[in-house]
C-alpha cells in the first residue's frame, strides 16, 4: 500500500489522494467522490444491476452468499444512522460477510482513555473491512492512511463523514440517476436542482462531485442564503467547468429541471440553534409543485425527510425516493464485490 505523513497527505487535492486508497490497481478504500471516475461509475451501475437479477432465483442467491463468505466486516457507527447502517449490513449478508458492530463508544475502551485510532487499529485486528460513519470530517481519511501502514491493511469504507462526504450515498444517486435517464439519453446533459441544507448536506457535496463525470449537467444550487454550498466545492465545479446557479426561490427552479434533489435542514451541526432562525418551508415540496416539474423528472431525497416533501408526493410515479433506498443496498453489494474482486465472478454467472 502507498504510505504519507498525514501532514503531507492533507495538503493533496482529492483526486491526488485517490492513490493512496488503491491496492495492486484496484480499490481498496472507500472514502471520497472524487476517488471515481467514469469507467468505475459505469462498471459500479452494471454490477449492481447484474447482481439484483442473479438475488432473484434461490441458487443465484445461495451463489452470491457464497462469495464472501471467509471474510469479515465491522460497521463502526458512532453518529446516529439506520438506514446506512442496514443497508450495509443487508448488502454483508447477500455476500456472505459476517458483520460486528460498534455504536456506542461509549461501551469501549475509549472510556479508559484509549485514542479512537487506537481502538479501531485493534478492531481491524477482527476484520477485513471496516465501514464507518464519524462525525468529524476528515477522520475516515486518517484511519485508512494509519492501516496502510500495518501489516495487515484492512479496507475502509466511508460511510458519511461529518459535513463533508458521503461517497456510498452519491453511487446509489447516480445509480437512480443512470436508471431513471437510461431511456432518455442517460445522465448527460441533464439538469439537477439540489434543495435545501446545502452547506450541511454532505450527500449533496459526494454527488456534486460525482457529477462532473457526465458531460453537460447543470447544477442549480437552490438554498436559504445562510445554507448555500461551499466555497470550496464551488471552486471544484470551476476549475473543472461545471455550470452551476445559485438560488433561493425553488418555484423558478422547479420547472428547469430534470431532478430535483431534496435535503432536510442538518440542524445537529447547529453551534446555537441557528437553524430556528431559518423559513425552511420555503423548501417545502408539497403536490402543488408537481405541475410544475417536468413530466420525465424525478424526485430524489436522501431520507430521513422531515417536511421536505409532503406525504403526498410519494405516490406521484416521479418519486425516486424509495427506490433510492433499494439501489442504495445494491450499489453497496457492487462495490463490496468489487472492493474483494469478485465482481468478474458476478460478470461471468
Ligand atoms: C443522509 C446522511 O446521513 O447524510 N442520510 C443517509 O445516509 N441516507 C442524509 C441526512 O441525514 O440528512
Amino acid at each position: 500500500m502507498k504510505q504519507i505523513a498525514w501532514e503531507d497527505f492533507e495538503k493533496l487535492k482529492g483526486s491526488e489522494k485517490k492513490a493512496y486508497f488503491l491496492k495492486d490497481g484496484n480499490i481498496f478504500h472507500v472514502i471520497m467522490s472524487q476517488q471515481f471516475d467514469r469507467k468505475f461509475l459505469d462498471e459500479m451501475c452494471e454490477l449492481a444491476t447484474k447482481t439484483r437479477g442473479i438475488a432473484k432465483g434461490h441458487r443465484g442467491m445461495r451463489f452470491l452468499q457464497s462469495l464472501l463468505d471467509n471474510k469479515r466486516a465491522m460497521l463502526y457507527f458512532v453518529q446516529p444512522s439506520t438506514r446506512t447502517f442496514l443497508s450495509f449490513m443487508s448488502a454483508c449478508q447477500i455476500l456472505g460477510i459476517k458483520c460486528s458492530e460498534v455504536r456506542d463508544p461509549s461501551t469501549s475502551s475509549e472510556m479508559k482513555g484509549e485514542s479512537p485510532e487506537d481502538s479501531i487499529r485493534t478492531f481491524s485486528s477482527y476484520v477485513d473491512l471496516i465501514i464507518m460513519r464519524h462525525p468529524q470530517e476528515r477522520f475516515v481519511e486518517k484511519v485508512a492512511l494509519m492501516l496502510n501502514y500495518t501489516g495487515r491493511p484492512v479496507s475502509v469504507i466511508n460511510a458519511g463523514s461529518g459535513k463533508d462526504q458521503h461517497p456510498t450515498q452519491a453511487l446509489l444517486d447516480i445509480y437512480t440517476l443512470h436508471r431513471s435517464f437510461e431511456n432518455y439519453g442517460g445522465i448527460e446533459g441533464k439538469s439537477v436542482a439540489f434543495v435545501g441544507d446545502l452547506l450541511r448536506g454532505r450527500t449533496v457535496r459526494s454527488l456534486s462531485y460525482l457529477l462532473k463525470n457526465y458531460e453537460g449537467v447543470k447544477i442549480y444550487y437552490v438554498a436559504p442564503k445562510a445554507l448555500q454550498m461551499a466555497d470550496d466545492l464551488k471552486d471544484y465545479l470551476k476549475e473543472n467547468n461545471i455550470y452551476f446557479e445559485e438560488h433561493e426561490n425553488m418555484e423558478e427552479v422547479i420547472p428547469l429541471v430534470d431532478a430535483i434533489y431534496m435535503t432536510r435542514i442538518q440542524d445537529e451541526y447547529d453551534e446555537s440553534n441557528e437553524s430556528s432562525q431559518i423559513d425552511y418551508s420555503k423548501y417545502h415540496l408539497t403536490k402543488e409543485h408537481l405541475k410544475i416539474l417536468k413530466p420525465n423528472a424525478i424526485i430524489m431525497h436522501p431520507l430521513p425527510r422531515r417536511a421536505e416533501i409532503s406525504p403526498e408526493v410519494d405516490n406521484d410515479r416521479r418519486a425516486m425516493y424509495w427506490r433510492q433506498v433499494r439501489n442504495g443496498m445494491w450499489i453497496r453489494v457492487a462495490l463490496m464485490a468489487k472492493i474483494f474482486k469478485k465482481d468478474v465472478d458476478i460478470m461471468n454467472y
